[in-house]
């Protein structure tokens, strides 16, 4: 059963992306199957890993609003770790998703059917942690 990890921070500017690659990476060379999670709009996770999704790709968006299985958005990238890529749809999640009884556990529920194919997915956050924000454990 794969452990979860969220790099989060309310600030921009401070790493998060950065330590989400890196420690993706470093895992990956280790052996260990990871999966990343890209919870920013501004998807610089996916970007950077030159998977930013384009035109009807599914995003982390549809696994978390649609009910997208994450076994049919999850994609290989270069760099060894697979991906959720997310764009700029994800910036109306959140207030999507207000209404939503239990929204904090839309994401670790979404995850539950890939955890067993991962030794660490890796979630990337980097909008404000509030209590309504979907959480990953
Ligand atoms: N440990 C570090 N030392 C120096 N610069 C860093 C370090 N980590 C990140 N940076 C730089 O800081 C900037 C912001 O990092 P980023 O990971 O995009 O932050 P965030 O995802 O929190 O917005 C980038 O230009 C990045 O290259
Ligand atoms: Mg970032």
């Amino acid at each position: 059963m794969a452990q979860i990890i969220g790099v989060a921070n309310q600030k921009g500017g401070v790493g998060k992306t950065t330590t989400t690659l890196n420690l993706g990476a470093a895992l990956h060379k280790e052996g260990k199957r990871v999966l990343l999670v890209d919870m920013d709009p501004q998807a610089a996770l996916s970007t950077s890993l030159e998977s930013a999704p384009r035109g009807a790709e599914k995003t982390v968006y549809d696994v978390l609003l649609s009910r997208t299985a994450a076994t049919r958005v999850v994609r290989r990238t270069g760099a060894g770790p697979d991906l959720i890529p997310a764009n700029i749809d994800l910036a109306a999640a959140e207030v999507e998703l207000m209404a939503e009884m239990g929204r904090e556990r839309v994401l670790a529920e979404a995850l539950e059917p890939v955890r067993d194919r991962y030794d660490f997915p890796r979630p990337s956050v980097s909008s404000p942690s509030t209590p309504s924000s979907p959480r990953a454990t």
